[in-house]
């Protein structure tokens, strides 16, 4: 997985068909995904749940491009091997998830994955500063994580612009994760974002019968970045 700096979409597939995960991600794949973004919820860090390792194994093997494994969980310590085990290319854990997030991140890379950590929407850019080192990527929550289809925190975006001058040359995705959209996605890709995940402005008004919507949304984010 070589690093480059270029936009890329990743949708989110909690907003996909929760039956039919082998089918969906090969029609967004089909339709423009560059990443697919899985998101672990664990009833306790945040107020829902959705699946587990076995799930996430079993969907890795419809997955051609990166799968990027976003866990809302904590502790995360005791699940790293089950991910890896699974097949996540990335994973990434919230910094607010446990006091110990710099032996989380080596234990990700130690276990062979590309190592991200999160930010809620409370949480300063500065966290960040001590983890540089460590990470491959850093996941700007622009809602309080939980549930797809939220409204966009605007205030976030000065953190991507601070992160962005912080990573300076260093090989770190900046990738943004809520109520991504055509509107709001030109502003953090102009702040310096590069990864942009979007679960409802990607799966809306599609599906796997009729994944053409996928592809025209997928391209209306790209399309709105580029006209910046
Ligand atoms: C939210 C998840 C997101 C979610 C984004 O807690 O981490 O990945 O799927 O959904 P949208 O793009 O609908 O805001
Ligand atoms: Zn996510």
């Amino acid at each position: 997985m070589p690093f480059d700096r270029s936009l890329k979409i990743a949708p989110s597939i909690l907003s996909a068909d929760f039956a039919d995960f082998g089918r969906e991600i090969a029609a967004v794949e089909a339709q423009g995904a560059d990443w697919i973004h899985v998101d672990v919820m664990d009833g306790h860090f945040v107020p829902n749940l959705t699946f587990g390792p076995p799930l996430v194994k079993a969907i890795r093997k419809h997955i051609t491009t990166v799968m990027d494994v976003h866990l809302m969980i904590a502790p995360v310590d005791p699940y790293i091997d089950a991910f890896a085990d699974a097949g996540a290319d990335i994973l990434t854990a919230h910094v607010e998830a446990g006091p110990h997030i710099h032996r989380t991140l080596q234990a990700i890379r130690g276990a062979g994955m590309k190592a991200g950590v999160a930010l809620n929407p409370g949480t300063p850019a500065a966290a960040v500063e001590p983890l540089l080192e460590l990470i491959d990527l850093v996941c700007v929550m622009t809602v309080n994580p939980g549930f797809g289809g939220q409204s966009f925190i605007g205030a976030c975006v000065t953190k991507v612009a601070d992160l962005r001058s912080m990573i300076g040359d260093r090989p770190v995705h900046i990738e943004i994760d809520g109520g991504v959209d055509p509107k709001t996605a030109p502003l953090v890709a102009a702040a310096g974002a590069d990864v942009l995940v979007a679960g409802s402005a990607v799966f809306r008004g599609g599906s796997v019968g009729d994944p053409a919507p996928y592809g025209a949304n997928i391209r209306a984010i790209r399309e709105s970045v580029r006209a910046g």
